[in-house]
């Protein structure tokens, strides 16, 4: 199998690329005990340009003992909040120090601009990993003044302790595979535990990448485990394992419920970020010009693959056919290429199960009477063999087609006109799903009196998938349990114990 090779590649990326790629368990780099690898295609051409490990269920035994050794023994349990502050200052800063290989080995992995990558996935990671090391000393209890009636004639003295919830195991999805990792990984090390990180079987390069650095920072052996695999076997295995105290999940709705089930079967913590159908309100004042760019970057970013992707636009019916027409007209211009090409606006979708997903959910459309403003098929893109799919807006839909109910994940909004507040309040909230919203309007109060209306995690107001390393993150209803950042975050890796001394 040839390396791929292109003019965008730095050499830093041909040197990644050049190495062998092995997991890293308890310290050491290693292949799969069966010896299973997997395939690694470029999404813009539907070529395989390199192999991971296809670990197992005996390979997650090997990284989950390595993980509690490492909680239990050895240096990482004497480490002081100081110390894990400042390797995980150590970790960010060789993240940014590698900056642009991480963005191009995601691009080729993952299929999103390059660019993208670089200012958006990369920056944030740092940002976060720099922002948990603060809190790594910032974890403390409370004191109380208790009273118990049958001790009256006792001194009681009670406190609590935040303590590490132990060995972790995170699975992660393919869409924003770096990212996704920061958000497992820097909580965990920041609060004391040690984990296995599964990544997407699509996406798994950033990751061991992510190992390197990690152990060019200085994590002890067995601290940072990688294990790369299926989900089905690999990560099912992760998610049951007894040997765990937490899981954390980012992915679909679907195997979300299965892995909370498989925790729940060992009483182990889990948090779960799932699915969304996110609505994007556009309200008769707003500028119309100004809500079509809004709606365009709110569906298109990331192909459309993100968790929060604005999927569902309702604008004031008065409004419509301005907003619409406009946002068709930049789906229309925007640059498709492979996600290496600097140029690139719109990348390849990640695979060709997710371009035949997404395309079949635009027949359905089709055959349910929908139309498409724009776009509406795949896209032919230099040699071919890449997974493209052109920006859709889909118009003439009703509210009980599939396109207009399940999650698609793909570069297709269905647009929607609305006549008054409370109906689109009403309709907004009609899905099982519940993670993000936006409001685009200058009017204060209509603006506050939708916000606590909404059923959904984040609302937005004037602008959408804007992000923040202080604000929690996840999931009303379907779209998940837990909400991850910020300090809410702190309580996914930690368990509180109350101590109650009679003095
Ligand atoms: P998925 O939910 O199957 O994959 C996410 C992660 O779960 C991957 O690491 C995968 O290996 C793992 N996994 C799969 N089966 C598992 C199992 N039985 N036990 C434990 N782990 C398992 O997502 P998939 O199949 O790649 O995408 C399907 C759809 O899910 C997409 O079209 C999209 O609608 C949605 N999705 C949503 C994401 C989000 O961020 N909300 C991310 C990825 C997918
Ligand atoms: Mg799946």
């Amino acid at each position: 199998m040839e390396p791929y090779s292109d003019q965008h590649i730095s050499d830093a990326t041909r040197r990644f690329l050049a190495r062998p790629r092995r997991m890293l368990i308890g310290g050491e780099w290693c292949e799969a005990v069966d010896g299973g690898t997997l395939e690694v295609i470029d999404p813009a051409t539907g070529a395989a340009f390199t192999r991971v490990p296809a670990g197992g269920a005996e390979d997650i035994d090997r990284a989950v003992a390595a993980a509690r050794r490492a909680f239990e023994s050895g240096d990482w349990p004497k480490m002081r909040p100081v110390d894990r502050e400042r390797l995980l200052l150590r970790f960010a800063d060789l993240i940014e120090a590698n900056a642009q290989e991480l963005a191009e080995i995601e691009a080729l992995d993952n299929g999103k601009p390059v660019v993208m990558a670089r200012l958006v996935d990369v920056a944030l990671v740092v940002d976060f990993l720099r922002y948990m090391a603060g809190w790594a000393t910032k974890i403390e209890g409370a004191t109380m003044d208790v009273s118990v009636p049958l001790m009256r004639d006792r001194e009681l003295f009670g406190f609590t302790r935040r303590e590490p919830v132990g060995v972790v195991g995170a699975i992660i999805p393919w869409n924003f595979p770096l990212l996704m990792a920061a958000w497992k990984v820097a909580p965990a090390l920041a609060s004391g535990c040690t984990m296995v990180l599964k990544p997407a079987e699509e996406t798994p390069l950033t990751a061991l990448r992510f190992a390197e650095l990690a152990k060019e920072a200085g994590y002890p052996a067995g601290v940072f485990n990688v294990v790369t695999g299926h989900g089905h076997t690999a990560g099912a295995a992760l998610a049951g394992h007894k040997g765990i105290e937490k899981v954390a999940f980012t992915g679909s709705t679907e195997i979300g419920k299965l892995v909370g089930k498989a925790a729940l079967d060992n009483m182990t913590r889990v948090s779960l970020e799932l699915g969304g159908k996110s609505p994007v309100i556009v309200l008769d004042d707003a500028d119309p010009a100004a809500a079509a760019a809004g709606a365009a970057q709110a569906i298109f970013f990331n192909q459309g693959q993100v968790c929060t992707a604005g999927s569902r636009l309702f604008v004031h019916k008065s409004r419509f056919d301005e907003v619409v027409e406009g946002l068709a007209g930049i789906a229309a211009g925007m640059k498709l290429g492979p996600g290496i090409d600097p140029a690139t606006q719109v990348g390849p979708l990640v695979s060709a199960v997710q371009q035949q997903r997404v395309l079949g959910y635009i027949r359905s459309g089709y055959e349910e009477g929908a139309r498409a403003a724009a776009g509406g098929e795949p896209a032919r893109v230099g040699a071919g063999g890449g997974y493209f799919v052109q920006p859709t807006v889909l118009v003439d839909t009703r509210d009980d087609m599939k396109v207009v109910r399940e999650e698609i994940f793909g570069p297709v909004v269905v647009a929607m006109p609305y006549e008054d507040l409370d109906e689109v309040a009403r309709r907004a909230n009609d899905t099982p799903y519940g993670l993000a919203a936006s409001i685009w309007s200058n009017d204060l109060s209509r603006v506050h009196r939708l916000i606590p209306r909404i059923k959904a995690g984040t609302v937005w107001v004037n602008c959408h998938n804007i992000l923040d390393n202080a604000m929690p993150f996840g999931g009303y209803k379907q779209s998940g349990i837990g909400r991850e950042m910020g300090r809410a975050v702190l309580d996914l890796y930690t368990e509180s114990k109350s101590v109650i001394m009679a003095l």
